[in-house]
């Protein structure tokens, strides 16, 4: 996996020495209120998380630990992943309420959507967004995402849907 940047953050691959800042980060109720089931426990975090490691082991692409630019401080955390064989690559990405409203999740979705398209020539790419998580739906459509309307969940509710193909991101760019 590739160290990444933007404007304001470096994308760091996730590492275990990330995982106690994280545990606290997905324990967190605001911060997980759209999330699967909501906060999770220490056991259940670390179970997702060496999940996600290995797949960052396996595959160019996993999860991505979000830190200040400029001071390395922790502020999230992003993800592309295959959830299960066959399925398309999932962009999400959460952070803390610290870092809420400044834009930075428009930079990472944008970056890593360029990345997968750009950089690793994935072929298409969805997201899922509760219904109530205004703020998720607006940085993903931001980031070029498409609605593609109300649709069954990772978790098993209906979710929104957002959906976008490597060639209709190549294109939006050249008009
Ligand atoms: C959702 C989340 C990622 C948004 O991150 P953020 O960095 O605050 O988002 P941005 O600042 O990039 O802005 C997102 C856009 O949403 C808008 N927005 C923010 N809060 C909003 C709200 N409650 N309702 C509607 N729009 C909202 C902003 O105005 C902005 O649009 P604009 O630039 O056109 O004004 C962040 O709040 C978060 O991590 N929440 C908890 C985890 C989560 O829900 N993750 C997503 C799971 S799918």
């Amino acid at each position: 996996m590739d160290r990444l940047q933007t404007e304001s953050l470096v994308l760091e691959p996730l590492t275990r020495q990330d995982f106690p800042w994280l545990f606290a980060l997905y324990a967190d109720r605001d911060v997980m209120r759209y999330i699967g089931h909501g906060a999770r426990t220490e056991q259940e975090s670390r179970k997702n998380l060496e999940w996600l490691l290995a797949h960052g082991e396996r595959l160019p692409f996993g999860y991505w630990v979000l830190r200040d630019r400029r001071t390395g401080e922790p502020l999230g955390g992003a993800v592309l992943m295959i959830r299960r064989d066959g399925a398309p690559v999932e962009l999400g990405f959460m952070l803390a309420q610290p870092a809420w409203g400044r834009g930075l999740a428009t930079q990472v979705a944008r970056a890593l959507v360029a990345h997968a398209f750009s950089n690793l020539a994935i072929p298409e790419l969805q997201a899922f967004t509760a219904v109530e998580n205004a703020a998720s739906a607006a940085v993903l459509r931001k980031a070029g995402m498409r609605d593609a309307g109300l649709r069954p969940g990772p978790y098993g509710g209906l979710d929104r849907g957002f959906e976008l193909r490597r060639e209709e991101w190549l294109s939006s760019r050249q008009a």
